[in-house]
């Protein structure tokens, strides 16, 4: 039995978490994805997710290949997180490249390509600048 585990904030659920998801379950038997918690994404980002903490492991539990989720609650337990779900691989976007050779240590490392031309940042910008643009329009007119 061979477990991956991967992270990630999974916000506004797009195809890129969908192709990453689903080929870090191909290289094994199991895949539990460690998805971020609000405070820990608003560390990272510096906003709040659009959708809740308990929304977003929801919507990644009911994904196909995936197999378990849990809150991630800090990027420094990333070793403890390893090591309490024995995973066999871990699994990161090639955003993070070479970022997390030092848990070699304790697991294979594999860094998957990004699909481009997608991301959550990009999704929120557009609607909000669509929704800029208009209400502007709207105003004037
Ligand atoms: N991911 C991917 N391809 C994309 C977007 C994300 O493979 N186009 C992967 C990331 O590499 C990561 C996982 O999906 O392994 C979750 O990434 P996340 O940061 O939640 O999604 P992004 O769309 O990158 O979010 P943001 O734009 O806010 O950084």
């Amino acid at each position: 039995m061979t477990t991956v585990i991967t992270f990630g904030t999974f916000d506004v659920f797009h195809v890129g978490h969908v192709n990453v998801l689903e080929r870090a379950r191909e290289l094994g038997d199991k895949l539990i994805v460690g998805v971020s918690s609000d405070a820990l994404n608003y560390s990272k980002k510096g906003r709040n997710p659009v959708f809740s903490q308990e929304e977003r492991m929801r919507i990644i539990n009911s994904i196909h290949c995936v197999d378990d989720v849990f809150l991630e609650e800090s990027l420094e337990l990333k070793g403890d997180y390893i090591a309490a779900h024995n995973a066999d691989i871990l699994v990161m976007g090639n955003d993070w490249e070479g970022k997390f050779d030092h848990y070699r240590e304790l697991c294979e490392v594999v860094y998957l390509p990004r699909t481009e031309g997608v991301s959550t940042s990009e999704i929120i910008d557009g609607i909000l600048s669509y929704f800029n643009k208009n209400s502007v329009e709207g105003a004037s007119s």
